[in-house]
């Protein structure tokens, strides 16, 4: 297994798009497993195959953080097919956002259909954190960051500040 570089803002790839898993193979199970021993070495509570330079669309998420991994979960090809109510999510954060956390509004309960690591069809009902980090990760596989989300003058102080540390690190 290896841990792999979690991309972070601004990388273009952190936009893109993923798409579908056709194929489940011995490649993707390793990228799986790859990614899973990344996210709890982070560590996180969940990440996105955009966000390790992957554009199949996978997930892994264990909201109660702990290393004995009974709540890991393997999502593929997750989308959401009911989102209810709204809630704000108080200061969301991301591993491809560096030094920056922001309340975000989010919707209070989710449906989500996906495939788990074999391929088998299941459906997730969430409500409150666990809705608030399936959406979370669903937007990094739609190329949406939490910092897409918040207000615009926000985003520009993020923005200005993440400029001028790549601007130090070069020196
Ligand atoms: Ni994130």
């Amino acid at each position: 297994m290896a841990l792999l570089d979690i991309l972070t803002y601004p990388d273009k790839f952190l936009k893109k798009t993923a798409k579908p898993v056709v194929n489940i193979d011995g490649a993707l199970q390793k990228t799986i497993d790859d990614m899973i021993e990344t996210m709890y070495n982070a560590p996180g509570i969940g990440l996105a195959s955009i966000q390790i330079g992957c554009d199949k669309s996978v997930l892994v998420y264990d909201p109660s953080y702990d290393q004995d991994r009974n709540s890991l979960t393997v999502l593929l090809n997750p989308k959401i097919i009911e989102a209810c109510g709204e809630t704000v999510s108080e200061n969301e954060g991301c591993l491809s956002v560096l030094d920056f956390r922001s309340d975000v509004k989010r919707s209070a309960s989710l449906i989500i259909e996906a495939l788990d690591r074999e391929g088998k069809p299941v459906k997730i009902e969430a409500e409150e954190y666990l809705a608030i980090v399936l959406q979370h990760e669903i937007d990094h596989l739609n190329g949406i960051l939490f910092i897409d989300r918040i207000s615009a003058l926000k985003r520009e102080l993020y923005k200005r500040h993440i400029k001028k540390k790549l601007k130090q690190d070069e020196k």
